[in-house]
């Protein structure tokens, strides 16, 4: 965190994202580094996030109407100005000082959707207010974790809502953490001052006394971690739409369905959860077939490149999520690194539908992808 010059701008040569990735590197420690880049165990899932859509082929279309097009998306009722939101990423403010913040007047000014993380370092309240207080801002959301304590949970949930968000991002595939090889190796601590505040008050869960035999992970952590009938019990605790994240199995994207939630986000956490879950591009085509348009699904997990957008649309996709290299663009230049991310990943992105003969996202199919030999 120190190491930050007060005014920090994106340099010149930092033209992509995975630039912003590379420079990142150079300005945080081996402990924030060990938590924002990790994945869990050998990261077979991390790495095959992003080779999944490497692998992908888009087609190219010559000589198609492209004037006036756009990248303008709907969405849970609104128009978006692009498919591109901010997935929830704890702890900001160890990667920049500005942390949460930064970040949401970046989303606000770049008209991209922030979901704003349980485990976020700053108030949930004034995240908000730097984001609804901008004409042009894209949805705000907030990302619950169900907490052992569900009054607290309720609590929590009415504070969301009071502050002006406008979903709940349920999610379902981390009731432990994944094993954590690199940032066991490193150590990794959250510096001082850096905490979940709006977890503040949350009373401990009560100790329990593992008799012989007994898992410390069945039998205590877990006693409480929520289940469907959570999910039934959220919906009655709120007006808002709540959409799953974390969902990589059909069943459980019609289970969602079938409880009438507002959407699905196929996601395996950025690798950090289960190591060895497939790629989130080789499971989205599957559940969008499940769910058959039936609610929306968006995915997250290495999307690097406009084109990797375009190809989750062209799979079925509504929107995506970016998760690290927003984080790699806050930690470069605060609320001007994240933009530059954001406006970076845009631009490719009406490359790509420029150049595969997209003026609108609604033409993105599977036509554009080219089949391969499996
Ligand atoms: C996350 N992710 C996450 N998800 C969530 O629901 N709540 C959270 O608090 C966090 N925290 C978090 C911290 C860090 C450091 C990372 C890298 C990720 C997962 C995140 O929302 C998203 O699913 C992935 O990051 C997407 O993958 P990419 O874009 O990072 O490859
Ligand atoms: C993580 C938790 C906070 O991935 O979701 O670190």
């Amino acid at each position: 965190m120190s190491r930050m010059p007060a005014l920090a701008r994106v340099p010149d040569q930092v033209v992509s994202l995975s630039d912003h990735e590379a420079h990142a590197r150079t300005r945080l420690d081996d402990n924030a580094w060990a938590y924002f880049s990790g994945g869990a165990a050998d990261e077979l899932t991390l790495r095959a996030n992003q080779q999944a859509w490497d692998a992908l082929r888009l087609l190219p279309r010559v000589l198609q109407p492209l004037a006036g097009g756009h990248t303008r998306v709907q969405l849970l009722g609104r128009t978006l100005a692009h498919p591109i939101l901010l997935a929830p990423v704890a702890y900001q403010v160890m990667a920049h000082p500005d942390g949460e913040l930064a970040t949401a007047h970046a989303a606000a000014a770049l008209g991209a959707g922030l979901v704003l993380s349980t485990q976020a370092s700053l108030p949930l309240e004034t995240v908000a207010h730097a984001m609804l207080t901008e004409p042009g801002r894209g949805p705000l959301w907030f990302q619950l974790y169900i907490q052992h304590d569900r009054g607290f949970t309720r609590e929590l949930v009415q504070r969301a809502e009071a502050a002006g968000y406008e979903a709940l991002v349920l999610t379902v595939d981390a009731p432990t953490s994944g094993a954590r090889d690199r940032e066991r190796r490193a150590g990794f601590r959250l510096p001082p001052g850096v905490r979940a505040v709006n977890l503040d008050g949350l009373p401990p869960p009560p100790v329990v006394t593992l008799g012989p035999g007994q898992s410390a992970l069945f039998d205590d952590l877990l006693r409480h971690a929520p289940t469907w009938d959570d999910v039934a019990w959220l919906q009655a605790q709120t007006r808002l739409p709540i959409l799953l994240k974390g969902v990589l199995h059909e069943d459980d994207a019609r289970q969602a369905a079938r409880l009438g939630l507002g959407g699905v986000i196929v996601s395996n956490h950025g690798g950090r959860t289960l190591d060895t879950a497939p790629a989130s591009a080789h499971v989205l085509p599957r559940i969008v077939e499940a769910l058959a348009g039936g609610m929306p699904v968006l995915v997250d997990g290495g999307i690097r490149r406009g084109t990797d957008v375009l190809k989750a649309m062209a799979l079925g996709a509504n929107a995506v999520l970016l998760g690290r290299p927003y984080i790699h663009g806050l930690a470069n230049a605060g609320a001007m690194g994240v933009a530059h991310v954001l406006r970076l990943l845009r631009d490719e992105l009406e490359i790509a539908m420029a150049l595969c003969g997209c003026s609108r996202l609604d033409q993105a199919t599977r036509r554009l992808l080219y089949p391969q030999a499996a």
